[in-house]
């Protein structure tokens, strides 16, 4: 194995594996080629070399340093034919794939249609990448917002105020969950479980008749718009409500150590995994110990079991 490429989505922990997988190769004198913008850049042959030294100061950042895209060309054959040519042209060995779902599932067209050797990292904030305990991005996007529900806390506190706080997940409500039992939140709404705005408008009545009048409520992004439930309440309840959408700023900030740490690990045997001839695999951690999963399967829905968080944060309200 002499050159091997990486291609990359954005979220924190992204640099400290192209880092780790830079220096890896390295000591096995493999040439790593940085693959821009995502899927974008493999159809356009738009590749960077990367030495050690390109890497040098980039584990705190997030993002990533390839930048990246959303690439829907990828999913036409045209174009996936495209991208094997530069493979083959550039001489390209293995390909390590950071991504999430929509990334993972190109890594497996590539692997299991026209034979490139793929290792996947799953990267996501969403943490729905199946049988993977914790996606790399994950811990920082659940921090950051953390970060942010605890600002809006004293605000809320202060005024008395219910808040509706939207938070990121398209199909997965693992932030929405993890942020509302980490915030000490009242309610939380996710993707995975049916609500009934009767018993929450009720819920928050009574509430106040007994004198609790402050509540955070968590909404992930793919349930409904914080707006709309803002509206709701404050028409069934005549009490006033405050929105706030954290947006972008869960996928980007400082990585957390948990981060910087999955990623040169992940980073690391990636290379490994590579070389010792495994394809069409993502790598993780679970138990302390690394796990290949098939990309078949690592790209099916996952399911997280949200009852159990559900009952606790309310048990805990
Ligand atoms: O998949 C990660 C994610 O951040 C989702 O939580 C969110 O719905 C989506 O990406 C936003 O995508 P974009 O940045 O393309 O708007």
């Amino acid at each position: 194995m002499k050159r091997i490429a990486v291609i990359t989505r954005d979220c924190a922990g992204v640099n400290a594996a192209i880092r780790a997988i830079v220096r890896t190769a390295d000591s096995y004198n493999i040439e790593v080629l940085g693959v821009k913008r995502g899927y974008s850049g493999l159809i356009d042959a738009d590749f960077v070399k990367l030495n050690r030294s390109d890497v040098s100061g980039i584990i705190n950042f997030g993002g990533t340093i390839l930048k990246t895209s959303r690439c829907k060309r990828f999913f036409e054959e045209s174009f996936q034919l495209q991208a094997v040519k530069n493979i083959k042209e550039n001489n390209i060995d293995g390909l390590i794939v950071v991504g999430g779902n929509g990334s993972l599932t190109a890594a497996h067209i590539l692997a299991s249609k026209y034979n490139v050797h793929v290792i996947g990292i799953p990267a996501t904030i969403d943490n729905d990448v199946k049988n993977v305990e914790l996606t790399l991005g994950a811990d920082t996007a659940v921090n950051v917002a953390l970060d942010a529900l605890d600002k809006i806390r004293d605000t809320a506190t202060s005024l008395e105020r219910i808040f509706i706080v939207e938070v990121m997940g398209r199909d997965c409500g693992y932030i929405a969950l993890q942020v509302a039992l980490a915030g000490g939140c009242e309610e939380v709404l996710v993707p995975e479980m049916e609500i009934d705005m009767d018993v929450i408008c009720k819920e928050i009545k009574e509430g106040n008749s007994k004198g609790k009048v402050s509540w955070i409520m968590i909404v992930a992004e793919g349930k409904a718009r914080a707006q709309d439930i803002a509206d709701i309440i404050t028409s069934n309840t005549g009490f006033e409500t405050r929105v706030a959408v954290l947006g972008h700023i869960q996928r980007g900030g400082r990585p957390t150590a948990t981060d910087r740490i999955i990623g040169a690990k992940l980073g690391n045997y990636a290379v490994e995994s590579l070389r010792n001839g495994l394809t069409n695999h993502c790598v993780t951690i679970k138990n302390e110990q690394f796990v290949e999963i098939p990309l078949n399967i690592a790209t099916q829905p996952k399911k997280i079991n949200v009852s159990s968080y559900y009952k606790l944060i309310k048990v805990l309200t």
